[in-house]
């Protein structure tokens, strides 16, 4: 196989053959092919796209190029949810341990932060001693024992992603249909869930902000589910400001701990509640939206979702003292509160901006070989539709670079906009796509 050969075809808008792409995955996977050439190979396929052949061809070859979960061992129909990427998305930190406890088990395979985005990984391992790199068996053991389990991609689960997904992160190639349904869908199936429920972000702080491109991408992601027998839907949701009020690695997984404990920003609570809801309806337990956000609820209420994440948190190696005194964990050394220029209405807050923002606080990577700053991040005291008066605080930068502070200062204030006037809070929850092509409002 000539790689160059592979990669001008790809260029100038050619189809790449099942065969070529099998071979390409493999190579990557097992570190045959440089970062430089698969960077260009993945920048032509942003350009060019894929044929949906192609997206099955690479879809399948990540899936083999790592070991598959069997879940077969465990009772109930394993369903889990995966977002397409949202800043301040603490969802699944959240909502795992309480479809758990509503008596759906959750496989759960994350991924790190991608591009502005913040990665369920990244947070998770927050954590003192927090392990995402269980094999299959303590993966089984996890989910048997707790009702779910958190992991990522490793070098025997999908490490063609693994690599890929790095590599896009800081080479400008994460927005693109094929690469992203190819991502999750071979994640979902290597972990051993039986249904999904994907959270199709839209608006400005989505990969793909556009509301054609969000239906592709949610049309595709759930025709390739379903393509490959996992029963997927896909539920649309606004992501159009950070979604809760932190955005960064410890400071989410502290708002989730709030979330679980029944304290959590109502965008965050309404997102978990019909994610929820859906996954409760795919496992059998609900046939109803309205009964599964109350079953989620109860296991606020119950503190049984909160028990969930301390006991799945200590049996992949973290301290869950942490998660029940959040205080003991230290703060960034610089805390920069940012105030409001006048008194009006928040009229919106740049969710790109502010994901931006807090890859450059340190809460996020530049280049691969990266590690992420737990601490770092921003805090949010208003939302859109929200008062403020001149000098009140908007926004609060946490980060361990001094260096740093005044451009990310500057960035966030700009991500805020205002009016005189009072402003409305536009519908989180959009469309539900299900196999059929069906979308409900
Ligand atoms: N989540 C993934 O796992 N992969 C992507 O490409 C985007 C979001």
């Amino acid at each position: 196989m000539n790689m160059v050969e592979l990669i001008e075809r790809k260029r100038d808008g050619g189809v790449l053959s099942d065969g070529d792409i099998t071979r390409v995955v493999k190579m990557y996977a097992a570190g045959d092919i440089p970062d430089y050439q698969m960077s260009a190979l993945l920048m032509a396929v942003f350009f060019q796209g894929m044929k949906r052949r192609e997206l099955d061809a690479l879809t399948a070859a990540m899936l083999a190029s790592g070991e598959t979960a069997d879940l077969t061992g465990i009772d109930g129909v394993k369903v889990d949810k995966h977002s397409t990427g949202g800043v301040g998305d603490k969802v699944s930190i959240i909502l795992a341990p309480l479809v758990a406890a509503a008596g759906v088990p959750v496989p759960m395979m994350s991924g790190r932060g991608l591009g502005h985005t913040g990665g369920t990984l990244d947070k998770l391992e927050s954590i003192p001693g927090f392990r995402t790199g269980l094999d299959n068996a303590a993966y089984r053991a996890v989910i048997r024992e707790t009702g779910f389990a958190m992991i990522g991609q490793s070098e025997r689960m999908v490490p063609a992603d693994r690599k890929m997904y790095a590599l896009r992160d800081v080479t400008g190639c994460v927005p693109s249909i094929p690469l992203i349904c190819s991502s999750i869908i071979s994640k979902k199936k290597a972990e051993g869930a039986d249904a999904l429920v994907l959270d199709v972000k839209t608006g400005s702080g989505a990969f793909l902000p556009g509301r054609k491109d969000t239906l592709a991408l949610a049309r595709e992601l759930v025709r390739l589910g379903n393509s490959l027998s996992l029963a997927t839907v896909a539920q649309l949701t606004a992501m159009d400001e950070p979604l809760g009020l932190a955005v960064g690695n410890w400071l989410e997984v502290k708002e989730s701990i709030d979330c679980l404990h029944g304290r959590g920003p109502d965008d965050v609570m309404a997102v978990v509640k019909r994610l929820g809801a859906l996954m409760l309806i795919l496992g059998g337990r609900t046939r109803s939206l309205a009964e599964g956000e109350r079953m989620i609820m109860a296991e606020v209420r119950s503190g049984e979702g909160f028990r969930r994440l301390c006991s799945m948190v200590e049996m992949q190696g973290g301290d869950p003292d942490v998660l029940r005194e959040p205080e003991r964990m230290a703060f960034a050394r610089y805390r920069i509160p940012l105030a409001a220029p006048g008194p009006g209405f928040v009229s919106g807050i740049d969710a790109r901006e502010i994901g931006l923002a807090a890859v450059q606080t340190g809460a996020g990577r530049t280049v691969k070989e990266a590690g992420v700053d737990a601490q770092a991040g921003i805090v949010l005291m208003k939302k859109r539709g929200d008062r403020v008066e001149g000098g009140e605080p908007l926004a609060e930068v946490h980060t361990n670079m001094p260096e740093e502070h005044d451009v990310i200062a500057g960035r966030v204030l700009n991500a805020f906009a205002f009016s005189q006037h009072p402003v409305e809070r536009p519908p989180l929850i959009g469309e539900l796509i299900d196999p059929r092509g069906y979308v409900e409002q």
